[in-house]
Order: C-alpha cells, then structure tokens, then sequence
C-alpha cells in the first residue's frame, strides 16, 4: 500500500466489482476518448463481470513482473473510496527496466491532483522496490490535462509517435514523456519534488 495524505494506491480486491463497475459507467464520455478501442457496449465492458476478467489480468501481470496495477483510492473520515486506477504496464527488465505509466481518475475529483500525486507514489515504487531505471508516459496531444500532470512533475518531453495506439476507434498520434531514475534521485524522489512543487504555488 502506497499513500500521501488522502490518497491511497493499493493491489485490486476482488470486493472491488461493484465500485469499480460504478466508477466506470458513470465516466463514459470522460474515459472513452483516451482509452484502447475495445468491441463491445460500455457498459458490458465495464460490468462487475468484466471486473473478473480485468482483476485476473492485473493479478497475472502483477505476479509475472509485466505490470504494477493500483487502484486509486480517497480517504476521507475514515472511509475508502475508489476514484482512479494507475498502471506501470508494459514492464520489460534485463537491461531496458523500463515500463510505461496509464491512468484515469473519476471526473467528480479531477483537477484535485489526484493523479499527479498517484503518479509519483507509482514512480517512487517503480524506481525503488520494483528496481525500474525509466518510466514513460504516452498521451495524446489533445490531451491537455493529461499532459499537465507530466509537465508539472517534470517528465521530460521526448518523442512525437504518429498514429502510434488504437484509442476511441482510430489510429492516434501520441508525444512520448519520460524520466529516468538518476533526474530525481538527488531531489528524494517524484513525490518529495511534488510536494515542493505544490508547497510553491499559491
Ligand atoms: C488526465 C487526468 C488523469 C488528470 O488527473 P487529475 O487528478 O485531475 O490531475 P490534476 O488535478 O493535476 O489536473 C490536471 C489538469 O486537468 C485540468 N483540470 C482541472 N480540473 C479539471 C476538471 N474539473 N475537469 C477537467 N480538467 C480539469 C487542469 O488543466 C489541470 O492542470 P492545472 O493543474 O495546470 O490546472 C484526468 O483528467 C482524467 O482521468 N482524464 C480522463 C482519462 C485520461 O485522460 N487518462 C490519461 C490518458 S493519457
């Protein structure tokens, strides 16, 4: 379990169907644009059903060391609340150890830091315990507040891929992000350079 004030990232529990199906179908018009195309109705897709299927896939991803899936949770008064989901997916060790970061939270908490504060807990992970060098994250140009949270963690800009995943039904051009272990190491990590960050704007 990883957390920083209200926000708690922790391993997928099976109890998490109903929460995580609800979370999903309410946010349809807000996920659907960033997001794999997949066949199927939304809603099927994001059934406590699915839910089986997509907690198996993290469970195995997790115990073969391909992935480091977290569900994003609040804590307010004591109760816990699952708001978002961060992936460090794609994970390819020997000598890459490298991995690539997804993630969404729920339209009702955005533009709370939510994420930005998920993100560095998933870094800090990835680049200690789970013993990664470099994390990328992709994301659409449209995507302005998407590309925020990496601007103001400090990722690096570094590559323009056209039409380089299937998202919402086509083809899209994504600008690569990244940062490798030695640019934060001296600054205590992503989370303490957030917080610094955070305590300097008013
Ligand atoms: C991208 C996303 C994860 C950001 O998470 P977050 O926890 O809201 O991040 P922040 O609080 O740092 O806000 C980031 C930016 O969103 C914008 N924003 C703020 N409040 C917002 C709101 N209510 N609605 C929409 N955008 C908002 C602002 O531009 C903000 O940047 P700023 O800090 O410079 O003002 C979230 O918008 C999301 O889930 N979007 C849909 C799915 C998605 O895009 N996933 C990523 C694919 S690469």
């Amino acid at each position: 379990m990883l957390s920083d004030g209200p926000v708690l990232l922790r391993p997928y529990r099976r109890s998490d169907a109903a929460a995580w199906s609800q979370v999903r179908r309410a946010n349809r018009e807000w996920l659907a644009p960033w997001e794999s195309s997949l066949p199927g109705d939304w809603d099927d897709l994001n059934s406590p059903a699915t839910f089986r299927w997509v907690y198996r896939d993290q469970r195995r991803s997790a115990r073969t060391g391909e992935g480091m899936p977290f569900a994003v949770c609040l804590r307010s008064d004591g109760v816990e609340r699952l708001v978002g989901h961060i992936n460090v997916g794609n994970i390819v060790r020997r000598a890459f150890c490298s991995g690539y970061v997804g993630y969404w939270v729920d339209r009702r908490v955005a533009g709370q830091g939510v994420i930005p504060t998920a993100l560095a807990l998933a870094v800090d992970h990835a680049f200690g315990p789970g013993g990664l060098h470099r994390i990328e994250v992709n994301i659409r140009p449209e995507n302005r507040p998407s590309r925020r949270v990496v601007e103001k963690l400090g990722f690096r800009e570094e590559a323009y891929h056209p039409r380089y995943m299937h998202i919402d039904g086509a083809w899209r051009d994504h600008i690569g992000y990244a940062m490798t272990s030695e640019e934060i190491a001296a600054e205590g990590g992503l989370l303490a350079r957030w917080h610094r960050l955070r305590a300097r704007t008013p």
